[in-house]
């Protein structure tokens, strides 16, 4: 949290250079900058997802949301939902702050199927359930869960009058996450006292009272704050078996700087959670800048049996900052998590969510060309502009270099490559536009890659962001970007000869807001 008050403060600087671009933007969500498939808040500033859930037809997407300004602050939580994870509808808040008593921080928010915690009054006697969001009830100098309940699916809130159902009598202690362990018939909460870098697992029988059952952690940092914490169960690609994975947001510490997602694969068996391994490795998620207080949806149709999360598309180092006036913030696309096996164990991989595909308007579909033929395709094609998604395969050669560049324009491109010398995979902000909010924000974020003979690259670009996924998901960056509207070439690079697209889709995509 202190990484907030400071940026907050100077968000409060800031502030008024950029007043002018105000005029610029109206209140609607065809602006510069403004994502046209990714989730915004109708104005003013939002950061972590919270209380994702699934119930009777509806994606629910809560987030921390500041009612009252650009800012951090006034943390309740604001809602949206679904029925496809790409078109949201806004809805008003959930839940407010209790005004010098307590904001609303994150948590996660379950169907209670069975009523366990007699607060279910659903007038459909066949029906006993309702929603139920358990949150940090954010208190001057302590942290503390609550609870409060739905009965007409998430639009209206009543907070238990019992709060709060768990204190740990800790200034840090935050961030619950609730799921069902049919196994043990009971529900199972994580959390995290932040400053100590633990986990902190309880379990109740009726989401009313909880029994601290045991810790995990520190593991592998030695600095920095562990937030919104996760655990879940993920197929393994290609096989029958399933395992635990914990999910620690960790802030700061990450590989490009400031706030990033690391895991842990381990055993969980109802009460305690251990790495599968004793020296446990500091895995991440995603290697751009921009991904962070991940939330997994809870109840999801159990016909897919996916698992799906989504991330807050910032860094706490300049969330405070960020170029936009009317609206703050914004979160990720949805992807599918498992977990896939390589040479040195297994890894986690995330996969876009399939519907993001009804979207889609192929511009050109090419193989085996060069990159001048490419970039003459992409010309006759007419494929410029800021909201798209592309698809290739790249087989370097002898090239050290190959990519994309995005959203290029007068002295700006942002840069989507394949350094094939120390195979790594990178995107390059430092020319993408407006990076001078924040020292933190321009620079060239990369990841390695196992081979360096091939490479496959699905890029979703939406006005100010960037999401690559490797290989079919092996690695992600995530990115947010700021260029002058206008800047809506794209082409492709290599540097060195015998560069060659094995194969290139690239589909201009709809916006979900009009
Ligand atoms: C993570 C976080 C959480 C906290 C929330 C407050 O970004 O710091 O730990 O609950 O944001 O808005």
């Amino acid at each position: 949290m202190k990484k907030i008050i400071l940026s907050l403060g100077l968000g409060l600087v800031v502030l008024p250079m950029l007043v002018w671009r105000s005029r610029a933007q109206e209140a609607s969500y065809d602006q510069p900058w403004r994502p046209q498939y990714h989730f915004t808040p109708p104005k003013k500033f939002m950061n972590d997802p919270n209380g994702t859930v699934f119930y009777k037809g509806e994606y629910h997407l809560f987030y921390q949301y500041n009612p009252e300004g650009n800012v951090w602050g006034h943390m309740s939580w604001g809602h949206a939902v679904s029925t496809d994870l790409v078109h949201w509808q806004n809805l008003p808040i959930a839940l407010h702050e209790d005004p010098g008593q307590y904001m609303v921080y994150s948590g996660s928010a379950v169907v209670d199927w069975d009523n366990t915690s007699g607060l279910c009054k659903n007038p459909d006697p066949q029906d006993h359930s309702c929603l139920v969001a358990v949150y940090t009830g954010a208190y001057k100098e302590r942290q503390k869960q609550h609870i409060a309940f739905s009965n007409d699916r998430g639009r209206t809130w009543t907070n238990y009058s019992g709060n709060p159902v768990a204190d740990l009598d800790a200034p840090d202690f935050r961030d619950p996450n609730v799921f069902w362990y049919a196994r043990q018939h009971k529900w199972v909460m994580v959390t995290v006292l932040a400053d100590e870098r633990t986990l902190v697992i309880l379990d109740s029988p009726d989401l009313k009272h909880w029994t601290k059952r045991s810790t995990f952690g520190p593991a592998g940092d030695v600095a920095g704050q562990w937030e919104c914490p996760d655990l879940i169960e993920l197929p393994v690609e290609g096989t029958n078996e399933k395992k635990w994975v914990l999910i620690i947001n960790r802030n700061p510490g990450a590989p490009a700087g400031g706030t990033g997602v690391r895991y842990v694969i381990g055993k969980f068996d109802g009460a305690n959670f251990a790495s599968e391994v004793p020296d446990v490795p500091v895995l991440w998620a995603d290697w751009g800048k921009d991904f962070y207080a991940t939330n997994t949806w809870n109840d999801m149709p159990p016909i897919d049996g996916r698992v799906v999360w989504i991330g807050w598309f910032s860094n706490w180092q300049y969330a405070n900052t960020e170029p936009t006036v009317l609206w703050r913030g914004a979160q990720s696309i949805p992807r599918t998590l498992m977990l896939r096996r390589y040479a040195d164990g297994l890894r986690l991989v995330q996969r876009p969510v399939n519907e993001l595909e009804s979207l889609r308007h192929e511009k050109l579909h090419i193989m085996n060309a060069s990159i001048a033929k490419v970039n003459q395709k992409l010309r006759d094609a007419g494929a410029k502009g800021e909201v798209y998604e592309f698809e290739a395969e790249f087989r370097p050669g002898q090239a050290e270099d190959i990519g994309f560049r995005l959203r290029k324009g007068k002295e700006v491109e942002t840069l989507v490559g394949f350094d094939a010398v120390h195979s790594e995979v990178y995107v390059d902000r430092t020319r993408s536009g407006e990076v001078s909010f924040s020292k933190d924000f321009p620079g060239r974020h990369a990841t390695r890659v196992e081979q360096n003979a091939r490479v496959t690259l699905h890029v979703f670009l939406d006005r100010s962001s960037v999401e690559v996924f490797v290989n079919d998901g092996e690695r992600v960056l995530s990115e947010r970007i700021y260029p002058p509207p206008g800047s809506d070439v794209i082409e492709l690079y290599a540097n060195g000869p015998a560069a060659k697209v094995v194969s290139l889709t690239v589909w201009e995509l709809a916006s979900t807001w009009k």
